[in-house]
């Protein structure tokens, strides 16, 4: 049987998760489908569940990464402290709700600077509060991080995000000028902020004028693969750690969710990144 998969979202005509999956479906030898499903917000409501009942899983993108939680029976434990799902699997009608985004983070950061995995009391501070940002606070505490700050220009939403936290972990919100001041505290930098996504590819969240050398540097957006924000971070001696890893260790996961197999992402990277660039 063809495995049907999909991406309901809205505006998501050029997104590349189905180029990854087909990847992954031929790597894998599973026969199946990865759909792009728009759904305008005017027809959410009225579309939704018979689009959801004929997938065997899908992905959920913006608009709908909340919205999408009260359709589903059942979420797991991540997904229900994020409050935000990105992927769901369809286990005979039964629809469960998780999210990869964190950990594909988690996944991506591991592959580039493997060290910073063995430094669990290194400083981590996180640029942006968005859906985006929680994910990834929550998966890098939940690996063991300790000391995780946010910086946002709304301080109500890192707040917000802060409260997550586990007992042992320290977390200060600060505002997105403390942050270029003190960003020499951090070993890692995770950009998060749609500050410098294309069509906006000028601007950055922070200037990076107190930047350290050897300081690892994220940033979550891929299009374009180099950020300004990374491209500064670059010529101050960082080392980079583009979006597009995230986007693929995401994927992965979410394929395993829905398979049960953990594709592998080797020369995938390179492709995805001369697709991007
Ligand atoms: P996602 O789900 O992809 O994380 P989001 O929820 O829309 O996206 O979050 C966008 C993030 O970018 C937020 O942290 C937002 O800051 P606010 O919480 O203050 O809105 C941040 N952001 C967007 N435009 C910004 C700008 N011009 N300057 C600073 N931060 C900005």
């Amino acid at each position: 049987m063809e495995l049907r998969l999909g991406l309901i979202g809205y505006p998501i005509k050029h997104s590349l998760s189905p180029w990854i999956h087909k990847r992954f479906m031929q790597q894998t030898n599973i026969e199946g489908t990865y759909r792009i499903v728009e759904v305008l917000p005017d027809e959410f409501e009225q579309l939704i569940t018979r689009i959801i009942d004929s997938y065997d899983g899908f992905n959920v993108t913006v608009p709908y990464k909340q919205k999408i939680i009260s359709y589903l029976d059942e979420l797991d434990e991540n997904a229900a402290k994020i409050g935000s799902v990105n992927t769901v699997i369809n286990v005979e009608g039964r629809l469960i709700g998780y999210n990869t985004d964190g950990i594909g983070y988690v996944r991506s950061l591991e592959s580039s600077f493997p060290e910073i995995m063995e430094k669990k009391k290194s400083k981590i501070l996180i640029l942006g509060a968005g859906g985006a940002a929680r994910g990834i606070y929550v998966a890098l505490n939940q690996c063991g991080f300790q000391f995780i700050d946010i910086a946002n220009r709304t301080k109500e939403k890192a707040e917000a995000i802060a409260k997550l936290r586990k007992k042992s972990t320290t977390t200060e919100v600060i505002g997105l000028k403390q942050a270029e001041e003190h960003i020499g505290n951090y070993s890692l930098i995770v950009q998060t902020t749609s500050v410098g996504m294309l069509p906006n590819q000028d601007m950055v969240p922070i200037q990076l004028h107190h930047l350290p050398k050897k300081v690892n540097v994220s940033d979550i957006i891929y299009q374009p693969f180099w950020t300004k924000f990374l491209k500064e971070a670059n010529d101050k001696g960082a080392n980079i750690h583009h979006g597009h890893t995230m986007l693929l260790y995401q994927a992965q996961y979410a394929f395993e969710i829905w398979t049960g197999i953990r594709p592998s992402l080797e020369n995938m990277n390179r492709d995805l990144k001369l697709l991007l660039e």
